[in-house]
Formats: structure tokens, sequence, C-alpha cells
């Protein structure tokens, strides 16, 4: 029998013990936005660590950073001359609300046909422990032909704003070959998907001001610019009629979609209706000139996140509410900048905001745009992989959404990522009811493990 196939009977061997270990990894709320998790977000780096240290690393250390902490790992026992795989995950999830949208309880995982369904399942504790038990089997059948190297963070979902510090200040202990990170998804459960390129992300809240206090809307309705009014008004300028963008000069860096880029981007089988039939809207929006795939891909966008004014509560309340407050984000593409954004809705709201008003603009966090190598190493052997487990080479994307480490791994440490995933877009990864499909997690994990051998080839 050769190595691989008594790691992948391994895998096969231990479904059941992965699920329940799974079950236990999303019971723990490691929500890392509010400050009421930060206990839940150190049991979770806690119980990583003991994964780990379960694996016989040469060192496994829950280290500081200037937020949640960091867990790192490292065994070097496969030698000088055979490559270091660094094995990146994030063990925070997002916040759970709307809780009543819910069919379970969110941290209490519950098995439904072929699904698993809790907070984290998809994004990402299941990808966190597909990595650990691919390289749990090769350990425990054959020792793993490569060095190994694990950076497990609590902060992916509120912009990894500590991770640079930490990167830079470690660079050193984080020398790889290669990345691998499992955050990104699958097109579909039968299309294994590599990620090539993630977009970057602007966050902003905007807060408007104006009375010093609530008022009777009869006595001062029509003599004071109403808050919420005037930060709909200046919301609804940040786009034209056209779907584009306004902030000026917003467009200005961003680079052209070569012809091949777009003929890529037209046989990808994300179409309308894909978009229709996830989404559940009555129809789409954004750019004319450019398909879905290439408005998420490749297009910059801005979006509300959230509006908070006035009197929301039961029945009604003639309110004039003092001020009112938009959470504000531009998914952002090469060669545009967070910073830039940032002032570039400066410079829109100095130009017309109006003057019954005060604003304040906070900048909340901040990703870079990825492009990664498609040739590196690690691409060539994930590809292999899946061509072994799903009979069928990968499919090659970029992808909207955003991971902070990405960008800061290739700045301050000079590594590469390998991008891929068993999630699905079906997942409901930050909305209620976020799961995962097993029967892909499954083959997800023999692929990471072929993988690993195809690492040492
Ligand atoms: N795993 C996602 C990003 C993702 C999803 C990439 C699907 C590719 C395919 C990640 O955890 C995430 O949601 N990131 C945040 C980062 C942000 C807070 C900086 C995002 O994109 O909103
Ligand atoms: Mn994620």
């Amino acid at each position: 029998m050769t190595d691989v196939q008594k790691a992948v009977d391994f895998v096969r061997a231990n479904r059941e013990r992965y699920l329940s270990e799974l079950k236990e990894f999303v019971a723990i709320p490691s929500v890392s936005t509010s400050d009421e998790h930060k206990d839940d977000m150190a049991r979770a780096a806690e119980w990583v660590a003991a994964q780990l240290r379960s694996l016989n690393m040469d060192k496994v250390e829950i280290m500081p950073t200037g937020g949640h902490p960091c867990v790192y790992g490292e065994w070097m026992g496969a030698g000088k001359d055979v490559p270091t795989v660094l094995i990146y995950g994030h063990y925070d999830v997002q916040p759970v609300d709307p809780i009543e949208l819910w069919e379970n309880q969110p941290f209490d995982a519950v098995v439904k046909g072929d699904n698993i369904y809790a907070r984290g399942t998809s994004d990402m504790k299941g990808q966190v422990l597909a990595s650990i038990k691919a390289v749990e089997a090769v350990i425990n059948t054959t020792g793993s032909p490569v060095n190994l190297k694990w950076l497990i963070e609590g902060e992916e979902e509120i912009g990894s704003e500590h991770l640079g510090d930490f990167i830079q200040k470690h660079a050193d202990m984080l020398k790889a070959d290669i990345c691998l990170n499992p955050d990104a998804g699958m097109i579909a459960a039968d299309l294994p998907t590599i990620t090539y390129g993630l977009r970057g992300l602007c966050y902003m809240e905007l807060r408007v001001y104006g009375p010093t206090k609530d008022l009777h809307s009869g006595l001062f309705g029509g003599t004071i610019h109403n808050p919420a009014q005037a930060l709909i008004e200046l919301v609804a300028g940040m786009h034209d009629k056209k779907g584009k963008v306004t902030l000026p000069g917003f467009y200005d860096k961003v680079r052209k979609l070569s012809k091949q880029e777009r003929a890529d981007f037209a046989l990808l089988p994300v179409t309308e209706q894909f978009f229709l039939e996830q989404t559940g809207v009555p129809a789409l929006w954004g750019e004319p000139t450019f398909i879905p795939a290439e408005r998420v891909g490749a297009r910059p966008t801005l979006e509300v996140n959230g509006l908070l004014s006035g009197f929301t509560g039961q029945g009604s309340k003639t309110v004039l509410p003092s001020h009112a407050m938009a959470k504000i984000s531009c998914r952002l593409v090469p060669d545009q900048t967070p910073e830039e954004t940032f002032e570039q809705m400066k410079a829109y709201l100095e130009a017309n905001a109006p003057k019954s008003i005060r604003w304040e603009l906070l900048s909340l966090h901040n990703a870079g745009t990825a492009i990664t190598d498609p040739n590196s190493a690690g691409v060539q052997a994930m590809a292999h992989a899946f061509e072994t487990v799903w009979g069928k080479r990968p499919l090659f994307k970029r992808e909207g959404g955003s991971i902070g480490v990405v960008v800061q791994l290739q700045q301050y440490a000079g590594v590469e990522s390998v991008l891929t995933g068993f999630g699905l877009p079906e997942d409901n990864v930050h909305s209620p009811n976020e799961k995962l499909h097993l029967p892909t997690w499954y083959k997800g994990i023999e692929s990471l493990v072929h993988f690993i051998y195809n690492m040492s080839a």
C-alpha cells in the first residue's frame, strides 16, 4: 500500500470521530467582535492548541497579539531538504444575529441529512479541523513528508487588525515555502476550486449629528435637517444610476481586466441564474457592462452594512432624531488601497455634506487586495490533489470576499498562499443557519492528505 493510501484509509476510518470533534469546536462561541466573548475566544484558542499538541508538534504556543491571540505550531522534523508548509486558519466566527432566524441553537450543532448546522461550521472551523485531521492521518500512518507550521488567528472576521504586526515581528518564525489557506470555498460540491484573487476591504462608520437632543417632529420638523434623512441623502449619492460608485477617484487605480481574464470569467459556472437562485431576489443589480462573476470577483463595490437612527421599536413615536449612523464598506480590487479609499470617502463627504449637519467618519478596519501566484508549487500540489479525489481539474477563480492574512504574508514574510476550501455558496456563511456539507468535507480532508504528499514530491 502506498503512503498516501494508508493515510486516506485512516481518514475514512475516523469520520465519526471528526464529526464529534467538529461539534465540540463549534460549541465554543468564539465571536471575535464582542467583548462579551473574550473568555470564549481564549477557550477556542486553547482547544486548537490542544489539538495541535496531540499531533506531537515540536512546539505549540498561544501567542499574544494586540488583540485576540494566535495559536502557533511547528514541526521541523522532516529535515532541511523538504518544503515547509504553513497552514493558516481562524478560530473566530461571525456574530449569530438575527438569532430568531436560526432553526437550531447556533452553537449546538445539528446534523440534518448531509449537512451539519452551526455557526463556524463552514467559515471556518470545519476547514481548520479538516487541516488538523489531514495532518493527524499523515502523522499517525507514515509520518509527515514535509515540515509543518500552523498559524491559527482569532481576528479574521474583524479584519485581522493585529495580525500584520504579528507577522512582521515573527517573519522568520513564519517562513515557509507555501501557506495553505482553506478559508475560501468551492463553486459547487462537484466543482473543486482554487481561488487566486481576493478583494480588499475598507470598512467605515459614518456618523451624522443634528440637534443636541431628540426633538418633537411636529415642533421642529421643517426647520431642522433630519440627520436620518441627511444620512440617507449622502448614502444615496454614493452610487449613480448605473450602479457606479461616485467617490472621487474611486476607479482611478482599478486595473483593467485583460481579454483573457474576461474570457476566463465568462467560463465560470456562476451565471445570473446562479445569483438569483442563491439569493432569492427578484432581479440582479449592478454595473451593466460586467457580468455578475466579474462584478463580484474583479470590480470594486460600496455596500451599506447597517443603518441606525431614530425610533425603531414597536408602534410609532413622532421624533426627529438627533443623530444617525451608517456602517459602510468598500470591497477593493488591485491596485486600490483601503487608505486611499478612506480619503476618497472623506473628500466625497466634504464636497456633499450639507451645512445643516455635522459628520464624522471612522475607519474600522482594512484588508489589502490579493492576487496569488497561480503557478506556485502549492497551487500545483493542490490542483493534483483535487484531480485525484474529485476526478477533475479544479476551477480557478477570483473571489469577492477578503482574507487579510494573504497580503500580510506576501508583504511581511514573502510567503505565497494556496487558497481553497470546502464550503459551498449555499452554506449561509455570516448568516443564520450556517452549515457545512459533510460529504464534501470528508472529501476535502482526503484532498488535503494528497496535498501534503504532493508537496513532498
Ligand atoms: N472566509 C471568508 C472569506 C471568503 C469567503 C473568501 C468565501 C472566499 C470565499 C472570511 O472569513 C471572511 O468572511 N472575511 C471577511 C474579512 C473582512 C472582515 C476583512 C469578509 O470578507 O467580509
Ligand atoms: Mn473565513
